[in-house]
């Protein structure tokens, strides 16, 4: 795979429906597996920089636990009050076993 893209786990180490929390470049990000699908976005609820890592998976949606806002995976945007700002989301691809994030700049946000 190459740049800017950057392995950051291995396929194996994500069960469906969960998520892991790594860091590149002293930035925090998640990464989210969905069935086969694998999504990442910023480690960091819009609302007051809160690590949405505290929270949970509901389908397509991560929700942050300190005030439940649900977040799409799949563009960023808040689904619940109180945020109403997006997250930002970034490009994951899979090859020879790897999850690979792009960080070098955000999907959506
Ligand atoms: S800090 Fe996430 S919803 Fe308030």
């Amino acid at each position: 795979m190459d740049k800017p893209f950057v392995a950051v786990a291995t396929v194996d180490e994500i069960a469906t429906g969960k998520f892991v929390k790594v860091e590149v470049d002293r930035r925090d990000f998640i990464i989210a597996r969905v069935d086969d699908n694998y999504y990442a976005v910023e480690d960091n609820c819009s609302h007051e920089d809160y690590p949405l890592s505290y929270g949970c998976l509901d389908g397509k949606r991560i929700k942050c636990s300190l005030h439940g806002s649900r977040f799409s995976l799949e563009t960023g945007i808040p689904e619940d009050e109180p945020a109403d700002q997006p997250i930002a989301t970034y490009r994951v691809q899979v090859a020879d076993g790897k999850i690979w994030l792009d960080p070098s700049r955000p999907l959506t946000s």
